[in-house]
């Protein structure tokens, strides 16, 4: 039979107790991995000294034990040792001797990481089809007047003689032409999918993608290493453009002078994603690959948020509109990426299963 410290040291709560004088006594294995410490570090120590961040924890545990309060389920965030906190659900009891007497407090925890954001994720996506409508709808509107003031400063520019004056109406046409931009990336980010998939090449896409955006690029800063011998992909040759526009454009902007940008294909055969089978069996890898100034982590986590950018005249637009893709050729999209030293996103995307390009005569 197993024993009770076997149970103790398995249960997937964690387990905190401490004896009469506050010190702890038991520090089981889920404690560890919530807290981020070990309990060489904490067994034997006074509570209020060894969680010194975690203030309603030592409090919890204080009054079970010297008056007798219990806590059920309370919720709480316990600060990792090595930053970041993890959201539990702490239960406290009295322990008692077999003779009745008092003789400690303990704390079960429950780690609540999962359903918080499980419940944060379906708040992310209602909002985000509300975003994504809103912005439909306004960018719609502001479009067709937008022209109109557009086309009205085109005329004008044509009529007024004066050379300062018709630098302002330039500026006017400029600003139009980029609002105009913008408004087309939200209807592109707003569209419902609607693709055309065929067998592609997506070296085709990529040179395509490469020949729009040169400019400004010496042609050592700009490096293709492409596997001549990948397959064709099953996608909608003018959304994957986009896609490689997107991220190829962002790895421009993101570099210095010595800047590369390295766009590598190959294929990978036995692709395996850990919790979700919809992606398996053979893939096409593309990496884009800049040495440019990289994404802080705080950033990292929102560069998917529409609207979310950096720039100071960008939308914000292009890795949400990207991602979207992504996902809606049944893809997907991995970042990486370190500040100062620069960034990889790699697109993984499904083979077609009739190829194209191979002759069966
Ligand atoms: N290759 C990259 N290098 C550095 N930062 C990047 C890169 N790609 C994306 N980012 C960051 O992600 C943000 C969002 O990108 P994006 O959605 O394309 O919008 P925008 O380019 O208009 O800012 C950028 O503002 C930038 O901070
Ligand atoms: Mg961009």
């Amino acid at each position: 039979m197993a024993s009770y410290e076997d149970i103790l040291e398995n249960l997937s709560e964690g387990l905190i107790a401490v004896d009469m004088g506050g010190r702890v006594s038991i520090f089981n294995q889920s404690a560890e991995k919530m807290a981020g410490v070990s309990r060489s570090l904490v067994i034997g120590r006074e509570l209020k000294d060894a969680f010194k961040r975690d203030e309603r924890l030592v409090d919890m545990l204080t009054k079970t034990l010297k008056e007798g309060r219990l806590f059920a389920e309370y919720e709480e965030k316990l600060h990792r040792r090595l930053g970041g906190t993890t959201p539990v659900g702490i239960t406290t009891s009295q322990v008692f001797d077999p003779d009745g007497n008092l003789t400690g407090a303990v704390a079960l925890i429950k780690d609540l990481s999962g359903i918080k954001s499980l419940e944060a994720g379906s708040l992310h996506k209602e909002r985000l089809a509300y975003i994504g409508t809103f912005a439909a709808n306004l960018a719609h509107e502001i479009k067709n007047p937008l022209s109109g003031i557009r086309g009205a400063a085109q005329l004008l520019a044509k009529k007024v003689k004066d050379e300062s004056l018709s630098d302002y109406m330039n500026v006017i046409m400029k600003e139009a032409d980029r609002l105009n931009l913008i408004l087309n990336d939200m209807l592109d980010f707003a569209r419902p999918a609607r693709l055309e998939k065929k067998p592609l090449n997506i070296h085709k896409v990529l040179d395509s993608v490469v020949l729009l955006l040169k400019d400004g690029l010496t042609p050592e800063a700009l490096v293709k290493a492409y596997d001549p011998s990948i397959p064709d992909v099953d996608g909608d040759e003018g959304q994957l453009t986009q896609v490689f526009l997107n991220l190829v454009k962002n790895a421009k902007e993101a570099l210095d002078k010595n800047g590369e940008i390295r766009i590598s294909t190959r294929i990978i055969t036995e692709f395996h994603l850990i919790g979700d089978g919809s992606a398996t069996g053979k893939m096409v890898s593309i990496e884009v690959r800049d040495n440019g100034c990289g994404i802080k982590e705080e950033d990292l986590e929102q560069i998917f948020t529409p609207f979310f950018t950096t720039k100071p005249k960008g939308s914000g637009l292009g890795m949400a509109i990207t991602l979207k893709i992504v996902k809606e050729h049944n893809g997907l999209l991995k970042i990486d990426s370190t500040p100062g030293e620069g960034t990889v996103v790699t697109v993984y995307l499904p083979i077609a299963e009739r190829q194209e390009t191979t002759c069966r005569v």
